[in-house]
């Protein structure tokens, strides 16, 4: 299939046809997501934790953020891939938030980047914008600064809350960004953004009413053991089959069941020229 754009996520979202992305951090899960035909796959800061074994996404660097970009655009070629920015790498000034949202695109070949934030980091989202990149908004639950919020924790369940990311929310999309995810949000919010706005919005953890959903590709699959959000679905245990996999080797390997005959190269000469040697 063609590679999608923002004009086919505009018209998806007039059409109210549901746009299903994942997340993927490397060249077999990029290609898995291609094949299985996912709108958009997001290389999330997400892999700290998923990938690198960090408790947080706050370690991540450019560099890392890069070097998964481009795995996973070998692997997903036709894929519409979204590029996060990682903590550190936008909140300084405009300059360094556009150079580095420039590194995605020449180094890695992204179709757009992805950063966290509404109004106070509004800034960097129009200076990326006119720098002609396409940018994802982030609001609601934004684990770089989990530490503000106190843990990772739902957003915008009182009037309060809810209120400011509705401001964020409108101050995204008049700032240039192209569409909105809403993160650990109650899906009375996310309907009353989603119908607000132009852009297609979308969820993680905040309900049906949108545009679309993402999940995390560690979650989904079970590969992820640390801890479960309340709002990932489970579809496969890979953790217990790749556990499983491993301990049959293993058994086989002490017990002489493997390699078996059909696993060898056998000699092409007599058994008698290789004794010479
Ligand atoms: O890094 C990531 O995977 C994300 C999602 C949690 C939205 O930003
Ligand atoms: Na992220």
């Amino acid at each position: 299939a063609k590679k999608k754009s923002v004009l086919d996520f505009m018209k998806m979202k007039k059409n109210d046809e549901k746009v299903a992305w994942v997340t993927a951090y490397d060249f077999p899960m990029a290609s898995f997501s291609e094949q299985a035909g996912m709108d958009m796959i997001l290389v999330g800061d997400s892999l700290g934790m998923v990938v690198l074994g960090y408790q947080g996404t706050v370690p991540v660097t450019m560099d890392d953020c890069i070097s998964h970009c481009q795995a996973v655009r070998r692997g997903a070629p036709n894929t519409f891939v979204i590029g996060d920015m990682p903590f550190g790498s936008y909140q300084a000034s405009d300059e360094e938030a556009v150079n580095n949202a420039c590194r995605f695109l020449k180094e890695a070949d992204v179709d757009a980047i992805k950063l966290e934030g509404g109004i106070r980091i509004l800034s960097k989202i129009k200076a990326i914008s006119d720098a002609g990149i396409v940018v994802v908004g982030h609001i609601g639950l934004t684990p770089q600064s989990s530490g503000q919020l106190g843990g990772f924790k739902a957003q915008g369940r009182d009037v309060n809350s809810a209120r400011e990311l509705i401001k964020d929310a409108i101050a995204i999309e008049e700032a240039g960004a192209r569409m909105l995810l809403l993160e650990a949000v109650p899906p009375e919010l996310t309907e009353f953004i989603a119908k607000k706005l132009e852009i297609p919005v979308y969820s993680i953890g905040a309900g049906l009413p949108c545009d679309g959903q993402l999940i995390i590709c560690g979650d989904m699959l079970g590969m992820f053991q640390a801890f479960t959000p309340k709002f990932v679905k489970k579809y496969a245990n890979v953790a217990e089959v790749v556990i499983k996999a491993f301990e049959e080797y293993k058994e086989d390997v002490k017990a002489e069941r493997f390699p078996e005959d059909k696993h060898v190269y056998h000699i092409k000469d007599s058994i008698e020229d290789f004794e010479k040697l």
